[in-house]
């Protein structure tokens, strides 16, 4: 990432046309206004100049907001929200919003403060960290002044996450900002303050007040990460991890018995998930590669001829996922049924990478169907061996697998399988209502094509399908 601006005049930032609006209807209020958060704190880190602008007023921001909207010539309309004391406009690709620099305090039940008016100092006091607590002035009189009191250009060159307050208060005020301050680390690599790491460790708990949407909303964040490893990392250390995924934490640990270990599959997971965020930005596949393993704790077992086994770990972990993703409120739909399938076939290519049979290619495309690609790029991820020359020779068969898969698809087009015989022309020919036997000709039909025995097409399907009929006692009508 490029080095934190350092000069002090940041009228540069404030050159989109709508600050001069904004100038003009503070200056017309006589209200002082400030833009504040992350606008100020992606603008110094040279991050470009985010859409998304919040402006503190030192008075009413709702009024500010009306008088914005009145001088801006698109006139656009005023979301006003009374209950907070905030408002939004939208202006072209501009998002504003508005609030009255206030004072809060907490109830320890809940994340809604009591509110009442209160200086600039008193709102940057309130806010989570001291980089998103600086402030821009935009009245004319001080154009683009920068209001720092806590350091937060000083924090941003140094890489630190810190609280303005006594971070025991600012957590435990608002417990999300645990997992905003983790997110931040991971996302703009920068180090969490210590006394901040042991407030967020002391004040875990309280993640429990927050609801579900808004914790995998970090998540999200956290996972779309370069390194995501750096987010699960600080979540595990500062125990909130088994709060959260608690099937991640079961992963965590070695145990041996007569000298037969196996892997930390904790760890071992962290790479995957960092060696995936190489190879895409979806948000689904990654989530696949931080839950494929999860069904290991509750199927490993010691054999003593064999060692440790995970039996069955993959079909365990893809019902593993269903309850997870109910319980945190992710979307129980299409994703959710990739991540499963992710997940349940997530040691296919493995099984037949050895001896890559057509067949075996066949059956893999056919069940994997449109992800083929997505599991393949798992499955290279999940290779964490330290030994190179195994490195080498796993990914090698990987890379026939794949070469496989384009020659078989190129032949037998498996990946959109459609019966080359309908169901319909089956009951048609041998008069059949619908009925056991169809499905029975079916399944043979396509089982005869996965194994190579015919050709993926009609004439050979059809053909086979006489012969099958016959055996099981049909006649053609
Ligand atoms: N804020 C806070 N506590 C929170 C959420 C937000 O103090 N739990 C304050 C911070 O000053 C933050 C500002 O409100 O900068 C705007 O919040 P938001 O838009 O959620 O985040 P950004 O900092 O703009 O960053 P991002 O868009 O990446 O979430």
């Amino acid at each position: 990432m490029a080095k934190p601006i350092q000069h002090r005049n940041h009228k540069k930032a404030l050159a989109h046309p709508i600050f001069k609006t904004l100038t003009q209807a503070s200056d017309e209020l006589e209200l002082e206004a400030y833009v504040i958060g992350g606008f100020v704190r992606d603008y110094l880190l040279n991050r470009g100049l985010p859409k998304d602008i919040d402006i503190v007023a030192i008075g009413s921001g709702i009024d500010l907001a009306k008088a914005t909207a009145n001088l801006l010539s698109n006139n656009p309309k005023v979301a006003v929200f009374k209950n907070f004391g905030t408002a939004m406009l939208k202006s072209n690709e501009m998002e504003v919003e508005f609030v009255g620099a206030r004072k809060e305090s907490y109830d320890r039940g809940s994340r809604k403060p009591a509110v009442e008016d209160g200086t600039l100092e008193d709102d940057q006091n309130r806010r989570d960290f001291t980089i998103n607590a600086l402030a821009l002035s935009i009245n004319k009189e001080n154009f683009g002044d920068l209001i720092d009191p806590f350091n937060g250009l000083e924090d941003l060159e140094n890489k630190v996450i810190r609280t303005p307050l006594d971070p025991d208060i600012t957590y435990s005020d608002d417990p999300l900002r645990m997992l905003r301050a983790i997110r931040f680390a991971s996302q703009l690599d920068f180090m969490i303050e210590q006394n901040s790491l042991d407030a967020i460790t002391r004040n875990r708990e309280r993640i429990k007040i927050i609801s579900n949407e808004r914790i995998t909303d970090e998540l999200h964040k956290i996972l779309l990460c370069k390194k995501p490893s750096i987010g699960f990392g600080l979540l595990h250390k500062t125990g909130l991890l088994p709060l959260i995924l608690p099937e991640l934490t079961a992963l965590e640990g070695i145990d041996e018995i007569e000298g037969q270990r196996h892997k930390d599959n904790f760890w071992h997971t962290l790479e995957v998930v960092d060696n995936i965020s190489k190879a895409t930005d979806d948000l689904w596949l990654r989530w696949a590669a931080l839950l494929h393993d999860i069904g290991k704790a509750p199927t490993k077992k010691f054999d003593k001829k064999i060692g440790w086994t995970f039996h069955g770990h993959e079909f365990v972990g893809s019902k593993m996922v269903y309850k997870l993703f109910k319980r945190l409120r992710l979307p129980l739909n299409d994703k959710m049924k990739f991540v499963q399938k992710m997940v349940f076939m997530s040691s296919r290519p493995i099984a037949i990478s050895e001896d890559v049979t057509d067949s075996a290619v066949r059956r893999l495309v056919f069940d994997a169907g449109e992800s083929i690609e997505d599991l393949m790029t798992l499955c290279e991820a999940d290779i964490t061996t330290k030994n190179p020359k195994k490195f080498k020779q796993y990914l090698n068969n990987f890379k026939k697998v794949r070469q496989r898969i384009v020659e078989v698809e190129e032949r037998d087009q498996i990946r959109n399988f459609q019966p080359p015989v309908s169901g319909e022309e089956i009951m048609e020919t041998f008069n059949l209502k619908p009925s056991r036997e169809i499905g029975i000709l079916k399944d043979a039909i396509k089982e005869a094509i996965l194994e190579g025995e015919i050709p993926n097409d009609y004439e050979a399907a059809k053909a086979f399908m006489f012969e099958k009929a016959k055996k099981i006692g049909l006649e053609k009508v």
